[in-house]
């Protein structure tokens, strides 16, 4: 076999997938491109946005970063396993009726690593919010909505993500 190519096997959303892989190739467009899940959003592409923000064996961590054979043999979470038009859960329905997104760009970042703070944390207070956050940046600035769209999932109760 090509040296430059790599045979990996992961999980993402729970789906099993087997493919062929250049070396170089991130974890991000591989996401996007070879398994068409477009709600990872790529923004800066060297680690500073959030946009591209995923659950790599239950922890959030940078699509962009790393190459998708760092992925071989684990478990991917991306935005599209959070709920659909129609089904969204409880996160993504805080979120709008709380008008937390704009343009959207950040949204699937932000609500990856809502995701991670929601199963990990109390979030006792908005600070904590808005430490656990800190790495997600929102170029339309919304992020006091952002806050209270967790703060209100924290708040009533809802079973979290
Ligand atoms: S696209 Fe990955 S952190 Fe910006
Ligand atoms: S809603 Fe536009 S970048 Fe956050």
């Amino acid at each position: 076999m090509d040296s430059d190519f790599h045979d990996i096997t992961l999980s993402v959303n729970g789906k099993q997938y087997q493919r062929r892989v250049e070396s170089r190739l991130l974890l991000s467009d591989f996401i996007r491109h070879d398994l068409a899940l477009a709600g990872t959003h790529v923004g800066c592409e060297h680690g500073v946005c959030g946009a591209c923000t995923v659950l790599l064996d239950g922890d959030s961590a940078r699509a962009c970063l790393m190459f998708a054979v760092q992925a071989d043999g684990r478990g991917v979470e991306t935005v599209e396993s959070l709920g659909r038009i129609g089904q969204m859960n409880a996160l993504q329905e805080s979120f709008h009726e709380h008008h937390a997104l704009q343009c959207g760009f950040c949204t699937p970042g932000m609500l990856m690593t809502a995701t991670d703070l929601l199963r990990k944390y109390p979030l006792a207070t908005d600070d904590d919010i808005r430490k656990g956050l800190s790495g997600n940046l929102c170029r339309c600035t919304g992020y006091e909505h952002i806050v209270k769209a967790i703060r209100a999932v924290v708040d009533k109760g809802h079973q979290r993500p």
